[in-house]
């Protein structure tokens, strides 16, 4: 893998018709899986999880961000490239063990933790990364190997919804109260420490980026010189961006990896950690849908809120193009099959007729994991091609007997 990319949003495809994927036709995997389906491309996931291993030559451990994407069989290709994994809840836990990761290589990092979800981590011996002093205070038993998630007091993501980091957020502690928290820590007899933050998500700017570690670095070296902990870890979370549309540029993740790890390694720190979601997932899926109706000057298929909820949630963009033939038209607003009209997947200047398939690009990571079934359609199937066009059924849709799973 070069990491040069010619074709931007369209590197999962084979070339910009985005009728095939590693020489699949998407049309007949629509024929056969039925839509809205999304698809996603092994060979995208496993090239961008290598562009991330050379941009930072071997010098950062990469936990998988599960909540990107939580497919147990996309877990197990981080398995096999040797990543471990972000969990956010003792769910996500368990679908890491499920999926091979062990439990060394797990970071749990909860907020707002029940005494349960804590003793879960516990149990199964994964470390815990706490949001909070309170939530450390509340263990009974207290690990041997703990990690705070600090808020260095600013955050940087693309919409207000998901940046995580700032004096308004819910998430991470002060620098002062973090040196007190180590150093109870320590008489508490923790012998093993590191330190995370998260500030945000869907960041594209690398010299932005590497900037806020840089003050993460100097707000962690004087946590462990004030608190007299040494850091076996240092983890800067996820957040690393991809471009959703044509005119955004992609994340120079060579330049980041590099000036990153020259920073990282004036310090005293022990490993480097991260961890990436979109970065690895984002656009290595896309959905493809049905145009069902044309009405009142709107696109009507069948992807709605239901299945991708960024767009009313946070006033994402996902680039939406025809699957096959490519018309220029007018500009019209792609809509779903909920009751409100927040249902808004987008907008679309090709011209479609009844029956043709769309898809909708960068689909991999936040779609799946945040859908629901509101308005009483089933989530999706998931399929998978591999490098040889092959596909894999890797969650099949549900159906009325998944609604009637969990009724008593
Ligand atoms: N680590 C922690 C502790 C996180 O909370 C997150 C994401 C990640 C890692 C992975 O971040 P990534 O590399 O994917 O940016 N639902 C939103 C994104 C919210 C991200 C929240 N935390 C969206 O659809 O854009």
């Amino acid at each position: 893998m070069t990491g040069v990319d010619l074709m931007g949003i369209y590197d999962i495809f084979d070339d910009r018709s985005a009728s095939t994927i590693s020489g699949a036709p998407l049309d007949r995997i629509a024929e056969k899986y039925g839509t809205p389906v999304i698809v996603y491309s092994h060979a995208r996931i496993v090239a961008n999880i290598r562009r991330i291993k050379e941009a930072y030559q071997g010098h950062a451990k990469i936990l998988y961000s599960v909540k990107a994407n939580d497919n147990p069989r996309i877990l197990e290709i981080m398995h096999q490239e040797s990543l471990g994994s972000d969990a956010a809840s003792p769910m996500e836990i368990s679908i890491s063990v499920f999926s091979g990761i062990s439990a060394a290589d797990i970071l749990y990092s909860p907020n707002n933790a029940s005494a349960y979800d804590l003793e879960f981590a516990l149990d199964r011996g994964i470390t815990i990364n706490f949001n909070s002093f309170t939530q450390y205070r509340k263990l009974r038993e207290k690990p041997s190997r703990i990690s705070f998630r600090i808020n260095p007091g600013f955050g940087m993501g693309q919409f207000a919804g998901i940046t995580t980091g700032g004096t308004t957020t819910k998430f991470g502690i002060d620098p002062d109260t973090a040196i007190m928290a180590y150093g109870k820590a320590k008489d508490d007899g923790c012998g093993e420490f590191g330190i995370h933050m998260m500030i945000g998500s869907n960041n594209r700017d690398h010299r932005k980026i590497a900037e806020a570690y840089s003050s993460f670095f100097r707000i962690a070296e004087r946590i462990s010189r004030e608190a007299g902990v040494r850091f076996e870890f240092v983890d800067v979370g996820g957040g690393l961006g991809i471009p959703y549309s044509e005119n955004e540029e992609d994340l120079d993740i060579a330049s980041l990896g590099s000036s990153v790890v020259r920073d990282f390694s004036k310090y005293g720190f022990g490993e480097l950690v991260m961890e990436p979601g979109r970065y690895i997932i984002g656009d290595a899926g896309v959905i493809i849908g049905t145009v069902n109706d044309i009405h009142n000057g709107f696109v009507g298929t069948d992807i709605g809120m239901n299945l991708n909820i960024r767009p009313a949630l946070y006033g994402a963009r996902h680039t939406i193009v025809p699957l096959g033939r490519h018309e220029a038209g007018e500009r019209m607003t792609v809509t779903g099959q909920v009751c409100e009209d927040t249902d808004r997947i987008g907008e679309m200047e090709w011209r479609v007729r009844e029956g043709d398939r769309i898809l909708v690009l960068d689909s991999g990571s936040y779609v799946y994991s945040m859908s629901s079934r509101y308005n009483g359609r089933p989530r999706p199937a998931e399929v998978m091609i591999m490098e040889d066009g092959s596909d894999r059924l890797i969650r099949r849709r549900e159906d009325f007997s998944d609604f009637l799973a969990t009724v008593v």
